[in-house]
């Protein structure tokens, strides 16, 4: 979908389709050159994560195999609580591989702060992570991002993947959402 499909449902378009494209290019060029001559396998967190996998994947110009985690922040209502639980596994063995997580969004970080030592405890080369959007003022830990996309204000987004109630993952830009339609 487009943003002249949702237009009713927008406050405002924060990043077009053109400037993720263009900066899912710029990250995938540093992404081919910091790996090369290495293997790479890069790990989608369902399920925000696809079209930012999709595109960032066929970006690169190096071979990379890909797997798919699904986790579940308990936590009251919209807030991540850190404490996570493991819905889909990964079908791959981590011992001595560099991995790459790719995630939509790190708000509090919480969740892939868990996940980055989760995967680290699995004997991996190296772990680093990869994301679309970060909203720095979010931030309840510490959390080293090596590829971030775009740094964005503390606000409820939507699109690329994001949504609100499992809808608007999939339009092509991300935005943020008229009040009437969460009120
Ligand atoms: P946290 O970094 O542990 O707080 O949780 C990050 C997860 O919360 C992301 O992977 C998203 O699934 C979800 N999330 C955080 N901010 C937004 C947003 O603005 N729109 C949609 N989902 C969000
Ligand atoms: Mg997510």
């Amino acid at each position: 979908m487009e943003s002249n499909d949702v237009h009713a449902d927008l406050k405002h378009v924060l990043k077009s389709k053109d400037e993720i494209q263009n900066r899912i290019a710029e990250l995938a060029a540093e992404i081919d050159r910091d790996y090369e001559g290495r293997d790479l396998l890069i790990v989608g967190v369902l399920k925000g994560a696809v079209m930012v996998m999709a595109d960032l994947a066929r970006a690169l110009h190096s071979h990379v195999t890909m797997d798919w985690m699904a986790v579940s922040s308990y936590g009251s209502g919209t807030q991540s609580s850190g404490v996570v639980r493991i819905l889909k596994d990964l079908d791959s063995d981590l011992m001595g591989k560099h991995v790459l997580i790719v995630e939509d969004i790190i708000d509090s970080g919480l969740t892939l702060s868990w996940l980055k030592t989760n995967l680290e405890s699995r004997g991996t080369a190296s772990v680093e992570i990869c994301t679309a959007f970060r909203k720095p003022d979010a931030a309840k830990v510490a959390i080293d991002v090596k590829y971030v996309g775009f740094d964005i204000p503390n606000e409820f987004v939507v699109g690329y993947g994001l949504d609100y109630a499992e809808k608007y993952r999939n339009l092509d830009f991300v935005g943020t959402l008229a009040p009437h339609v969460y009120e």
